[in-house]
């Protein structure tokens, strides 16, 4: 077994996907976790096939670009499908066409389909629209966000493509929600492209519906000495996000605002110390928040920087060193990451202190993914972490107005009324202590 797994991560990933997957599907991520933990059994993945035909739109997904448009991206096997939309309030009639823009890329003897982007818009906030794609095929709708509170965001990391992730699905699709946040590994594809279509195939009775927001994990890398030396191809091509809008020069990192909230996505695999370009554009980022407009600050990045599971300790650590001022002085309400497959929430925290105008930690790297779930947690608990559970599930962030939010986490084992772990968030911004820089801290609690 130990000589087969050395044997298939040396060669060249065309021999690796041909005959070394079924074997690699099964490893535990031993690159990145240490070995000494067991994890729940992992469920079957799911290979979710195209069944339509080869000028139909597959793989729908659609996201948010700038204050009302929304950008809708899909895959076709045939190239002579034009990058077109049309789009209306009502089904049937297409008040709106825009034409936009289509890539394809190659990964060793893998060349991908047609890959459509095209934004829409403006578009009425809150509002269910019907859309078809390229003019074949079936029409999709979705609903735009509100332009105001209430808005409830799902956030779900590592999802993968299970029975996990299926389960995962339904519970998420049991109850409305405006936006989904996912920190980071999306299709554990992990050089075998085809993964990447049966993961967009999977996840599009839902990414179609309601804008998925994400940000990059380390299976996104797909790195390969001299061929593929900067990684991400399958990644930046499929899962465009709205960097350029908000000043990023990367798709790895970027900003954007939703109904009273300003979400930030970092890149955890890419450069982010002092002279890197992803901290000056954060810094940046930061100072143009009008809390007056978007009174919370919510932050999703994949490896954690607060985490007492024994999975991936330390993995967040150097980024924790060189961001989280920035984010404590810009008063973050919360920040998720996934990475660790466990939930765990943190009370606020600055500088591995419980500290009450720092941001709620929490990871929420559960979605489902094939490696199974990360059992340990180090003892004794720290009191810094006030839930911790291995389970598969996802959360709920509802933002009520400007002074309230609540928390909320589903395990896949339970129906979804039932909250495992629920908690309500304060205005951070609006806090006067916190406003006025005198940070009425409580020293006693340490990581
Ligand atoms: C969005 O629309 C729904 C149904 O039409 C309505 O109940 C809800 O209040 C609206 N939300 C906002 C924030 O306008
Ligand atoms: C924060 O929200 C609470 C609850 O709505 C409210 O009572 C309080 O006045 C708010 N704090 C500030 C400083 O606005
Ligand atoms: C899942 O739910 C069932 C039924 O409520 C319960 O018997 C079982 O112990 C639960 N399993 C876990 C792992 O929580
Ligand atoms: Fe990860």
């Amino acid at each position: 077994m130990k000589n087969n797994k050395k044997f298939c991560s040396s060669i060249f990933p065309f021999f690796l996907s041909i005959f070394c997957l079924p074997h690699l599907l099964l490893q535990a991520d031993a690159s990145a976790a240490p070995e000494d933990f067991i994890r729940q059994p992992p469920r079957k993945i799911v290979y979710t096939q195209h069944k339509r035909s080869e000028s139909e739109p597959q793989q729908v997904h659609v996201s948010l670009v700038g204050k009302d448009n929304m950008r809708v991206t899909w895959i076709t096997e045939a190239n002579h499908v034009p990058s077109t939309v049309e789009y209306g309030p009502e089904p049937g009639k297409y008040i709106g066409k825009e034409t936009g823009e289509h890539s394809s890329y190659h990964y060793f003897f893998y060349r991908s389909g047609k890959i459509h982007n095209v934004k829409i818009g403006p578009l009425d906030p809150n509002t269910t629209y019907y859309y078809r794609c390229g003019g074949y095929g079936p029409e999709f709708s979705f609903k735009t966000p509100p332009a105001s509170f209430p808005i409830e965001f799902v956030v779900v990391g590592d999802l993968g493509q299970t029975e996990w992730t299926e389960s995962t699905l339904s519970h998420v699709d049991n109850k409305d929600y405006d936006v989904l946040l996912l920190p980071g590994d999306l299709s554990y594809a992990d050089t075998n492209q085809d993964l990447w279509d049966s993961f967009g195939r999977l996840v599009e009775p839902y990414s179609s519906r309601r804008p998925w927001m994400v940000t990059e994990g380390n299976h996104e890398m797909e790195i390969f000495p001299i061929l593929h030396p900067q990684g991400f191809k399958a990644y930046n091509a499929r899962w465009r996000m709205p960097y350029e809008e908000s000043g990023s020069t990367s798709n790895l990192y970027y900003s954007f605002d939703v109904a009273g909230a300003h979400i930030i996505m970092l890149g955890s695999y890419t450069d982010f110390d002092q002279d890197s370009h992803q901290l000056k554009w954060l810094e940046a980022d930061l100072g143009r928040i009008d809390r007056g407009k978007t009174p919370w600050v919510v932050v999703l990045v994949h490896a954690p920087w607060y985490n007492t599971n024994t999975a991936h300790q330390g993995e967040g650590e150097s980024m924790r060193k060189a961001m989280e001022e920035l984010l404590y002085k810009a008063r973050v309400d919360v920040v998720f990451a996934g990475h660790v497959h466990a939930y765990e929430r943190f009370t606020r925290i600055y500088d591995k202190k419980a500290d009450s105008c720092g941001p709620v930690y929490i990871t929420i790297g559960d979605g489902g993914n094939r490696e199974g779930l990360a059992l340990t947690f180090k003892n004794p608990a720290s009191p810094l972490s006030l839930y911790r559970e291995p389970s598969f599930g996802h959360g709920r962030l509802r933002i009520l107005d400007e002074n309230r939010a609540h928390w909320s986490w589903h395990r896949n084992n339970d129906s979804d009324a039932f909250m495992a772990d629920e908690v309500w968030l304060d205005n951070l911004s609006k806090s006067k202590a916190c406003r006025d820089g005198k940070d009425e801290q409580s020293v006693k609690d340490e990581l």
